[in-house]
């Protein structure tokens, strides 16, 4: 099997933080050929030094990360410390990391990769505000064709949404970034919280991780015992939801998901709803089929794989 070429942009975020570690655990699938930071969850100095330290928590220094957007494109950044914590990966003990950050700005890299890549050839895994890649798109239109997949995290149907009644966060957080990017004509896989609320990260689910004797395992137990305080609280579930990991198990096991091409607009107009993602579901509108809506996964699926994969790191 030859290995998907993909660009992973974060915003880690202890979900995105385990959505590189479960990327990193399978490189005979999935080649990154760069991890791209963007503002989001905390702010971009934060987002860019927690994508390396889980470079070198997993001990891979060879996908470089740049950093990209620091705020939205048109409205103030909004930060989420309270579900994140300060540092955006309360959990995990901190330190310097020692995978370097690339000169080069997220958005030229993402533009010169794809400029340089074959057509058809690249997957963008964007897993907060869509800043960086809708700004690669408005740069230069023609990379569009070089993309094969954008598989993302963002938008909420069934679920209502978390940052507002109406909106998920990473839409809210750039509303006009996400216009962009649900516009652009590429194919789209969109995995909302109609889909990740079911991937709860329960005790029992954490205790299998905890099991696995290895540094990436503990770091991604400890960062969801983090995590897990303010979503259980919030919920009143069993655990917080692992959003962001979706995408790369996604790609990694599509068969656990079950999804429907759909139209999905975004609000950028209504303060109230701004950022809720209209899905038209029962295609009720002419508008054309945009994106695959995801809506339901084999959550038991999802855990085994990821603490298949978190073992791995044990015999690397
Ligand atoms: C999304 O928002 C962020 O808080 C998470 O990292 C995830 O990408 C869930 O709404
Ligand atoms: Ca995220």
């Amino acid at each position: 099997m030859t290995a998907r070429p993909i660009i992973i942009d974060c915003d880690p975020g202890q979900d995105d933080a385990i959505n590189l570690l479960l990327a990193f655990s399978s490189p005979e699938a999935l080649k990154i050929l760069g991890i791209t930071t963007v503002a989001g969850n905390v702010p971009l100095n934060l987002t860019e030094r927690n994508a390396r330290l889980m470079c070198d928590i997993a001990g891979r220094h060879d996908a470089p990360v740049f950093a990209g957007c620091d705020r939205p494109l048109e409205r103030e950044l909004l930060t989420a410390e309270k579900i994140h914590g300060k540092t955006g990966i309360d959990g995990v003990d901190l330190v310097a990391p020692r995978q370097p950050l690339e000169a080069q700005h997220a958005v030229a890299f993402i533009v010169e990769t794809l400029r340089a890549a074959e057509v058809n050839s690249i997957t963008l895994v964007p897993t907060g505000p869509l800043t960086n890649i809708a700004a690669a798109i408005e740069t230069d239109r023609t990379i569009l064709d070089k993309v094969q997949e954008i598989v993302l995290m963002g938008g909420a149907m069934r679920e209502g949404g978390n940052q507002s009644p109406s909106a998920e966060f990473n839409i809210l957080v750039d509303p006009q970034a996400a216009d962009i990017v649900f516009r652009c004509g590429r194919p789209i896989t969109a995995i909302g919280l109609d889909v990740t609320h079911q991937v709860l990260g329960t005790p029992q689910r954490r205790d299998r991780i905890r099991a696995i004797d290895n540094d990436v395992a503990r770091a991604t137990v400890g960062m969801l015992d983090f995590f897990d305080r303010y979503d259980t609280a919030k919920y009143g579930s069993l655990g917080a939801p692992l959003h962001d990991p979706c995408t790369v198990a996604y790609l990694l096991a599509p068969e656990l998901f079950k999804g429907k091409h759909c139209n999905v607009s975004v609000e950028i107009h209504s303060e109230l709803t701004m950022g809720h993602t209209a899905v038209d579901f029962w295609h009720v509108t002419d508008r054309p089929r945009n994106a695959l809506w995801m809506h339901s996964i084999d959550a038991d699926g999802f855990f085994e794989l990821l603490v298949n994969r978190l073992d791995r790191f044990s015999h690397a």
